[in-house]
Formats: C-alpha cells, structure tokens, sequence
C-alpha cells in the first residue's frame, strides 16, 4: 500500500540520476506555478463532472428519478468538496485519478444535502444554483427520493476500488458516514431547524456550523490522507486545515447571504434573515463575522505548513475561500 515511505536513505538510483531529478522536479515546480487556482480548480471540476456524467448515463428506473438526481447533480457549483480531496490525497503524494469515485460520491452527498435543505419543510428556498431548486421542477416527493438516492449511491460509488487497499476504503467509509449523519451534518442541519427565530446562543451557533458544514469539508480533506494511508503527522494537519475551512466556509457562506446578490450566489439572498436563521451576522455582526473567517483562514493556513511547499494548493483554496463571491 502506499504511504509515507521516506525510509531507507537515498538509492543508488537517485545518485545515479541526481541531474535528471533535480530537472524534473524545477521543471514540475515551474509547471505548477504557473498554473492559477481558478485553472488548477476547473480542471478538478471537469473530472468530478465527467466522472459523475458518465457514471449516471445508465438508465434508471423511474426515468423521473433519473432525471430528478442529474438534475441537481449537473447543475454546476463549485465542486470544492472533491477537489479539496483530490488535492489532499495528491498533497500526500497520490494521483487523484486514483480516487474519482471517492471524490466524486462527496459531491453526491452534498448535492442531496442541498436539495433536502432547499425543501420547503427546511428552508424553502426556489432558486439554487442559478435554476429553480429539484422540488420546483420534480414535486417535493421526488426531490425527497433525489436525496435518498443520492445518498445510498454515494456509498456504493465509495466502496468500490481496485487501487485502495478494503481497509483503507472502510476506514473512510467510517470517515464519511460520521461527516454526513449523525456525528455531522444531520445534527447540525436538524440543529439549524430548531435555532430558527431563537435567542442568540454562541455556543449552538458553533455547534450548527461545524456539524452542518464543516464536517463534510474537513472530511473531504481527511478522506484524501485516509484513502492514501498518510501518516499520523499528515493527518493531523489535514485535520486541522479541513477544520479551520470547514468553519470558515459556513461564515462566509452566512456573510454572503447578507452581502452578496441573488445573481451571484445562484440561490436566494436573504434566505437566512427570512427564516430568522442562528447566523455568524445575526450574532456578530458582518464585520466581526469576516474576522472571524479569516482567523480560521489563518489557523487552516498555519496547518498546512506541515506540508511545506507542497502546500501551494492548499493556501491558495484557502485564501480563495475566505475572499469567494459565491
Ligand atoms: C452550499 O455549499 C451549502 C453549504 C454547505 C454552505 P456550496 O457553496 O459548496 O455550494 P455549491 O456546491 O458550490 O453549489
Ligand atoms: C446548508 O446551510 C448546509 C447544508 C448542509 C446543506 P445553508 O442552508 O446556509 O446553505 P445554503 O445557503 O442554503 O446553500
Ligand atoms: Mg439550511
Ligand atoms: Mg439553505
Ligand atoms: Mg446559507
């Protein structure tokens, strides 16, 4: 299996090619450099979106549920999720092609995420993605089942992988089960739901962020380490950057929806203060929320240090996210 294989001193093989190497390596540093985010970002989306379009070209039956989950599935978004995996598990030292349907069944459960939470018994929005929210187009039942199947499929998308050794696909299995239910996103969506229109609680504010968001980001981070078998050090960092921007996200996720335009985000402005929502504004205020945000930039960024130059991708998702308009 791979992992951290730095044992064993140098080989007679690199001495021997030492100029060889050495070109290569400056020659891949220039390569990546010069690469932006926005270009090293699409072309992490391009193969989530290909993976996850070829994977749903077979039929199935009903065509209407069909329709309903490719709907919401290739509607567009950011696609952060599975390329902050694929990124953590290249950082360590993989390829990302390696792990498609891991990174790319990430996305399958957030985009059933957000079409349970766009129902109208949640926080009834009609807009995500910049077209109307499943349940406009496919009736609340159907979107209901959109989401079921696009949970159950991920973990059958996930648990299939010449290239990961089983335990490492059950350790992340684990990994992800817990992110997205009960010690994750369902306790903090359902904890969101009984906030509404509730006294300000600081403490049940974090709760609802690190649970509904920030789990799943720092899952993906950590499913990157786990599926490659890093070691413990590595771990612990990608813990502590997928923590820190997993709380960062939801902030800004939370300023947006007071700043930004319904144009730009592709769902609802406001949607939080209609529903009297527990939000990093309605509690500290846009200014404080921003600093706040950018504390958890900061800590993610120090994290990432571990990992020294090959931490490029990391700062820069990083930095991206705290600055993002939608
Ligand atoms: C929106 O997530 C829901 C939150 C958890 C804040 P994203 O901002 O990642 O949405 P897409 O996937 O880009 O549409
Ligand atoms: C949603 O939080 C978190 C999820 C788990 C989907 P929000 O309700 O703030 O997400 P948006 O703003 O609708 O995307
Ligand atoms: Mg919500
Ligand atoms: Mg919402
Ligand atoms: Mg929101």
């Amino acid at each position: 299996m791979s992992g951290y294989r730095g044992e064993g001193g140098l080989s007679p093989f690199v001495f021997n090619h030492f100029p060889v190497l050495y070109l290569y390596v400056i020659i891949s540093f220039y390569k990546e450099a010069a690469i932006d985010l926005k270009t090293y970002l699409s072309g992490k989306k391009v193969l989530v979106e290909d993976f996850v379009s070829r994977y749903f070209e077979q039929p199935i039956a009903p065509e209407i549920l069909h329709n309903s989950m490719k709907y919401s599935l290739l509607a567009g978004g950011k696609r952060i999720r599975p390329a902050l995996c694929l990124t953590a598990y290249e950082t360590c030292g993989g390829n990302g092609e390696d792990i498609m349907p891991q990174a790319a069944a990430i996305e399958l459960i957030h985009t059933y995420s957000l079409i349970h939470d766009d129902l109208p018994a949640m926080d009834d929005d009609d807009l995500r993605r910049g077209k109307p929210t499943n349940h406009v187009i496919y009736g609340e039942a159907m979107a209901i089942l959109a989401g079921d199947g696009l949970l159950t499929e991920a973990f059958r998308m996930f648990s299939s992988n010449d290239k990961i050794a089983p335990a490492m696909l059950l350790n992340a299995i684990h990994e992800l089960s817990s992110a997205a239910g009960l010690f994750g996103m369902v306790a903090g969506q359902a904890m969101d739901i009984i906030s509404e229109g509730k006294s300000h609680d600081t403490k049940i504010l974090e709760f609802i962020h690190r649970n509904k968001t920030a789990a799943l980001l720092k899952a993906s981070v950590r499913l990157g380490g786990i599926l490659y078998n890093a070691e413990d050090a590595a771990m612990s960092s990608l813990t502590g950057y997928g923590e820190a921007i997993g709380l960062a996200f939801q902030i800004v996720d939370d300023i947006l929806d007071v700043t930004g335009t319904t144009e730009e985000l592709g769902k609802p402005q406001g949607s939080d203060e209609n529903k009297n929502k527990l939000t990093y504004p309605a509690v500290y205020g846009v200014e404080r929320s921003r600093t706040m945000a950018k504390e958890q930039i900061d800590r993610a960024l120090q994290s990432a240090e571990f990992f020294g130059p090959k931490a490029h991708w990391f700062k820069e998702i990083a930095n991206y996210l705290l600055e993002r308009s939608n």
